[in-house]
Order: C-alpha cells, then structure tokens, then sequence
C-alpha cells in the first residue's frame, strides 16, 4: 500500500516549486499525497524564515503534532525549507518529535530522508530493537523521534554549496532534472528556477543563509524545462530567481549567456508559450539588454517585480541594498521609456532600525513618484543571523511599524486606484486562473450537499441557509492580465488555464472588472 503524505508550503514562489519538484521525487518513490493531515504516514512542512511570523505559523503545527507522534511513534515528521537550514539542529530541542531535517540546498536528498527515517522508526519500535528500551523485550516508551533514527541534510553556514561547482554538476540540478510530469497535472501556470541562492546579503534577510550563494542554471536545461511544460499545456511559465536579472552563465569555454540572451533564447525556442514572466529583479544592474528584451519578444510579460525596499538613501545604505532612490527611479524610467505599458510592483519594508518619520515619508514619495501597481508591505522583523539584528538595535515601536505599514497602504491604494481606473474601457488578455474567492467563500458557507467544491454558485442567490440551489457551471472568474493586474468576471469555470480577452468595465484599488468580450459580441 502506498504510504500517505501531507506537505505544507510557506512562503515564496521558490517553496512552491521546490514543493512540487519533491513531491515528484517521492510520488515516484510509492508516496501518495493527502490533505488529510490526520490520516498521513509522513508530514513534512517546507518553512520559510524571511521573518518572524512565517515561522510562528510552522512552530505551531509541529507543536499540534507532539501528542500525535506519542500516540503513533512511525508517523515521519519532516521540516524542509529555509527553517530547517537556519536553525538547524537546535530545532530538535524545542520539537524532539521530528524525524527529518532538510535545508533548501539539498532537496535532492529528502526522498532517502523520509525512507530511512521510517524505516528507522519502525525498527526502533521492533521488540529489543534498542539498547536503551526497557530491557524485558517489551516495546520502549513512544518516545519522540529518537536519536539515532533522526535524519538531517543542511548545508551548513560554514560551507556554501556549490560554490565551487558548476551547477550541471551539482547534484541538486537533477532535482529541477527529475521533474516529473503526469497525466493530470494543472500546469497552466508553472514555475522554472533559473538561479538558486543569492550573493546579496542585505542586512535584514536570511536568504543567502539559507539558499546559500548563487548558482545558475545552464541555459539548455532551462529551455529544455520550459518546453517540456510548454509541451504538456503550460500557458504562463514564470522564471524564477531571488535577483533574477543578474543571471550569467558561464559555459567555460569563454562563452557566456546573460540574463537578456536568456530571455531571447527562451522566446525564440518555444514559440507555443504564450506567456513567459520573471520574478524577483534586484534594482541594481537592470541592463538596457533585458530591458530590450522585454520590449522585443512580445510572449514575454510587461511586468516587473523590483523591490524597492526603502525611500530614503540612508536606510538603503543600512539595509546593503548597494543603490540609491535615484538609481532606482532612473531604473523605473528607464524601463518605462522601453514600455509605456510596463506594470511594476516592488516590496517595502516599514520600521527598520532607526528609521524616521522623514524617512518613512521618503518612502510614501516613492511609491508615488514611481506609481506601483502593487507594493507588498512589510514590518521589519530582526532575524537571528543577520547583519542587521547584531548591528542595530530593533527601535521603532511595533505600534509604529504597524502604522506605518497601513499609512504606506493607504498610499499604495490611490496610485493602484488611479492605474486601474485608467484601465477602463481596455480589452485585455486574461489568463484564468479559477473562481474568486469570494465566490469560494460563499459557496464554501451555503455547502450544497451534491456538489463538488470545483462548481460555483448562482451569483444572484438568494440568501438564507435554507434555500438550497443547484450547482450552476457559470460563477465569477478571476484571473490576470500580462502586467499582473487582478480580473474578475463572470464565466465558466472549465475555462480555468485558460486565456480570453476580457473588457474592463470597472475598477476598485485592487480589481478590475470585466466582461468577456466573446460573450458581448453575443449579447
Ligand atoms: N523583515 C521584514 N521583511 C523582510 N523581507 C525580507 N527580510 C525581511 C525582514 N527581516 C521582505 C523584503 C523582501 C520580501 C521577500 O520580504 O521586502 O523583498
Ligand atoms: Fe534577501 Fe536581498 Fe537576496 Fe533579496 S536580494 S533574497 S532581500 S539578500
């Protein structure tokens, strides 16, 4: 019988992906994926620890499970992912209970992990099986994960993998290698990692800790990824690297292929993508080559991810961002002036040490001058291991921060409204990606006892838990147009993976709304 597994992700794109790319490993291995967390022979939580809060969340459910595994000694209880990496082995003293330990750099070990951790616990639980049990051939004390059957693979801040090692050699390479692809799968929209890791080091983040340094991957094997998921119905690919611009390749014989040739030689060999985005784009070093390259292939999307970070040049220099605001605003003109219609969004971080009111206010200048289509706002979170949080001391208030954080909103929330009221009266592309979810909410509420959760629900139900309607096929829609920018519409759910052009008729700050435009010329 297949063994059962449950798997948590957290965090960024590049969980989702690493997530997918283990899942395939251990599907072929005789694993079968459940959401049944109660029911599962191995859990494993791919955790993150850009701050303090997504690591909560993980400390909390392996804290749900202590009980569990004194009741089911065999149950294999993992943690992957950047909290593996960062805390490492101390994490066995807080969670005694789990089994395995993974960083985000050596993935390509975990299936071994897993088997060896059950078979280890299952041996461990056979009569006389340890020299510490109770000596009279009686099973031991379920004991939490014990010692010796405990599975770690971190790769350690002393020794930065990979370093020396071109990445077609590195073993992890045959992790985004083996992705397997089966009969079923939805990847209309998939993920390609084109760099791992980051060289960058700003003061407050854990990443190059726990990705280590960075590693590119060589171009053939990107393309090949690409056009095999293109091949299976991928409709959107998006490329993903933590300062994904500054990719380079050097194939050691002189040659290099840089993150614009990239581009081009994606675009140019698979024709039948049509969409090929990026994320995440580091400000600094943004060539008028990719940007050309933007401009020229027109399946790739107008949209950039370029995370500002801050609005005041002190802080910046704090943070080791290694630019200006006035690299960065040239850098949005400059993009700008290749493509009128570029959508860029960036990510802030409020309340870093030392931080001002006046600089605080740099920073809601910012987000006007450079009229984001979305920001992601974040409130500093001093991480152990960081330069920042041995440096400076964590002084502005969390009330503070959190102000800060929704004064910053309230500011995004005009420009975002302005864009997308000027998008009014456009027929754009969208790329459906399911039901909105406030649709899901309501139907999620009403259950209608026959239906199966993919269906949606009449839009103009009338309300009352006792009136039971039948499962209609035509719902609201949600989905992207190529700059990102969220559509919501009525359609039929099979349309999902899907793109249509859609007509704007109306906008809030953070949605449009449309209608099909097929749809129109039928009316
Ligand atoms: N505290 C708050 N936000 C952080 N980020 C990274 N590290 C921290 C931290 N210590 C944010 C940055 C980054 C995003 C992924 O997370 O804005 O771009
Ligand atoms: Fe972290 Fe800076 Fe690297 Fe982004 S560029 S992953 S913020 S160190």
């Amino acid at each position: 019988m297949k063994r059962k597994l449950y798997l948590e992700t957290f965090g960024c794109q590049m969980n989702v992906l690493d997530s997918e790319l283990v899942l395939g490993q251990l599907h072929a291995h005789g694993y079968e994926s459940t959401d049944d967390r109660d029911h599962a022979d191995v859990i494993i939580y791919n955790t993150c620890s850009v701050r303090e809060h997504a690591e909560q969340k993980v400390w909390s459910r392996l804290g749900e499970l202590r009980q569990r595994k004194l009741d089911e000694p065999h149950l294999v209880i993992g943690v992957i992912g950047c909290m593996a990496e960062r805390d490492g082995t101390k994490l066995f003293q807080r969670h005694p209970h789990v089994d395995v330990l993974c960083g985000p750099g050596e993935l390509d070990k975990l299936t071994t992990l897993v088997h060896n951790a059950a078979l280890a616990n299952a041996s461990a639980l056979e009569p006389n099986a340890r020299t510490d049990d109770l000596g009279n051939g009686n099973r031991p004390a379920a004991t939490p994960a014990s010692y010796a059957t405990r599975q770690v693979a971190l790769m350690g801040a002393t020794s930065r993998r990979s370093s020396t090692l071109a990445a077609a050699q590195d073993t992890l390479e045959m992790l985004d290698l083996s992705r397997a692809i089966s009969p079923g799968d939805d990847l209309s929209q998939s993920y390609v990692r084109i760099t791992r890791g980051c060289n960058k080091f700003c003061t407050y983040c854990v990443v190059p800790y726990t990705r280590g340094p960075e590693v590119h991957r060589p171009p053939q094997n990107i393309i090949d990824e690409v056009k095999k998921l293109t091949d299976a119905g991928a409709v959107e690919v998006t490329l993903l690297g933590q300062t994904i611009n500054h990719y380079a390749y050097d194939h050691g014989d002189g040659r290099k292929t840089t993150f614009a040739d990239l581009l081009y030689l994606i675009h140019e060999a698979v024709t039948d993508l049509p969409r090929l985005r990026f994320v995440t784009s580091f400000p600094r070093d943004f060539t008028d080559l990719a940007l050309q390259a933007m401009r020229d292939c027109e399946r790739i999307c107008r949209y950039l991810h370029v995370p500002a970070q801050h609005g005041s040049d002190r802080i910046l220099k704090l943070m080791n961002r290694g630019y200006t605001t006035g690299h960065y605003v040239d850098f949005t003109d400059r993009a700008r002036a290749y493509m009128p219609d570029i959508s860029i969004a960036s990510d802030f971080i409020v309340g870093f040490p030392t931080e001002t009111e006046d600089e605080f206010v740099a920073t809601k200048e910012l987000i006007k001058r450079c009229r984001f289509k979305n920001s992601f706002i974040f409130k500093y979170s001093p991480r152990p291991g960081t330069v920042a949080i041995d440096r400076f001391v964590d002084d502005v208030s969390d009330e503070d921060k959190r102000r800060r954080n929704n004064e910053l909103l309230a500011v995004q929330q005009v420009v975002s409204e302005q864009l997308n009221s000027e998008m009014v009266g456009k027929v754009v592309e969208v790329m459906i990606e399911g039901e909105s979810k406030l649709v899901s909410r309501q139907a999620a509420k009403k259950a209608y006892p026959t239906s199966n959760v993919e269906l949606g629900w009449a839009k103009h139900a009338p309300s009352g838990d006792d009136v039971r309607l039948p499962p209609v096929t035509t719902t609201q829609l949600v989905g992207r147009t190529r700059g990102d920018q969220v559509v919501c519409f009525d359609g039929e759910l099979s349309l999902k993976g899907q793109l249509l052009d859609v007509k704007i008729t109306r906008a809030k700050n953070l949605t449009l709304f449309g209608e099909q435009v097929e749809a129109l010329s039928l009316a």
